[in-house]
């Protein structure tokens, strides 16, 4: 059964948002700008809808999804509370990166949007396109990254096209999106607040507004031995956890390009001649090679491609671009993939993050 794809261009936007929005309203899946990354959304209310989401990715079923709205004040319609740390973060940070994770209403959202959890997480974005159109829609808006998945996270509406054509009903092209990574999901337990997945907030601005130091979740090490059983191979929905984790889609191999790809972090002066010699290496077993430098080391290397991720001071440059090359890695037919490393502070924490997924887990520190 394959759906017919509408694509509204950039300079059709507004009339976009509307057949989009109708789209929405009558139970239909379409793609959508957010300030993180293209969202694929659908009436969080529609279990057919989400059904239609879920299928369209290939996502397994056991990984929640977020629910997205225009304006803060909605989410007492889908959850039973909102605590004082709470209320702090939507006012500091929504509209925004930033993904709660709240006791959810009965029967408020689909029980196939919470994975069957009694939590369920929400976020308000910032991008007027998605506003607009969660609006118009009049829906709560179930919205998954718009990749495969296991795929890299869409930055383009091109992105989307590429692994959704004939999956969904609609692709809304707002351009590139802002930064480049997904929001930063984070659950308040006990007055404390914990980071499920490192994204657009950073930890440091969490801090500065709770004048609390944040913890960052690690993984058991159970899901991560999932996580590692799972790279590379078909995503299933197994997991052999007894307790189910704290963020289901942590232990999934997630970002991953095609081709083999290694980070290598440590010494500065010693990454160079590192990576050059591994590019060899690989190129000698037959790979071509692409490198992700830093600005600053960029015109040191030779290999089949190297790309300039942004000067190394500036780790926002590179989470805006990752995405975007890692796929391009796989156009190139680029089978070898080193990357280096950027530190991990503000942005640079869930940039670390993710280059780590892409990689997964292989990392050398020089
Ligand atoms: O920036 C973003 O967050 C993008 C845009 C489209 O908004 N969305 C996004 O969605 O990244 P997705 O589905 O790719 O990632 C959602 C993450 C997963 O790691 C999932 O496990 C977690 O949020 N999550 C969702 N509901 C949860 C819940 N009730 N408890 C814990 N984690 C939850
Ligand atoms: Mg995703």
């Amino acid at each position: 059964m394959k759906v017919n794809t509408s694509y509204w261009p950039p300079e059709q936007v507004q009339r976009g948002i509307q057949e989009a929005a109708a789209v929405l309203a009558a139970g239909g899946v379409v793609a959508f700008p957010t300030e993180t990354v293209y969202g694929l959304g659908g009436d969080a209310r529609n279990s057919e809808a989400v059904k239609q989401i879920f299928a369209a990715k290939g996502r397994p079923s056991d990984n929640p999804l977020i629910v997205h709205l225009a304006m803060a004040e909605d989410v007492l319609e889908l959850v039973e509370r909102v605590n004082e740390v709470e209320k702090k973060l939507m006012s500091a940070f929504w509209p925004g990166p930033l993904t709660l994770v709240l006791p959810v209403r009965e029967g408020a959202v689909s029980p196939i949007v919470t994975a069957g959890l009694n939590t369920v997480a929400v976020r308000v974005p910032a991008n007027e396109i998605a506003r607009q159109l969660i609006e118009q829609s009049g829906c709560p808006l179930a919205a998954p990254s718009a990749n495969r998945s296991g795929r890299p996270s869409p930055t383009l509406a091109r992105h989307v096209k590429e692994d959704l054509n004939g999956l969904i009903n609609g692709v809304l092209d707002g351009g590139a999106t802002g930064v480049g990574l997904e929001s930063t999901v984070v659950q308040v337990v006990d007055n404390q607040v914990h980071i499920l997945r490192p994204g657009g907030v950073t930890r440091e601005q969490l801090q500065l507004v709770l004048g609390t130091r944040v913890q960052i979740f690690k993984p058991t090490p159970i899901e991560e031995q999932t996580a590692t059983a799972l790279s590379g191979g078909e995503i299933t929905s197994q997991t052999n956890s007894a307790q189910p984790p704290r963020s289901p889609g942590v232990k999934y191999a997630h970002y991953a390009p095609k081709g083999d790809m290694l980070l290598v972090t440590g010494d500065p002066n010693k990454v160079i001649s590192f990576i050059q010699a591994k590019a060899v290496d690989a190129q000698r077993r037959g790979y071509r090679v692409a490198i992700l430098s830093c600005s600053e080391h960029a015109s040191y290397y030779k290999a089949e491609a190297v790309f300039d991720c942004g000067p190394l001071a500036e780790p926002d440059k590179a989470a805006q671009s990752l995405y975007a090359l890692l796929r391009e890695c796989d156009e190139q037919e680029l089978g070898f993939i080193i990357a280096e490393g950027y530190i991990e502070d503000g942005i640079g924490a869930a940039l670390m993050n993710r280059l780590r997924k892409a990689a997964g887990g292989h990392e050398v520190v020089v």
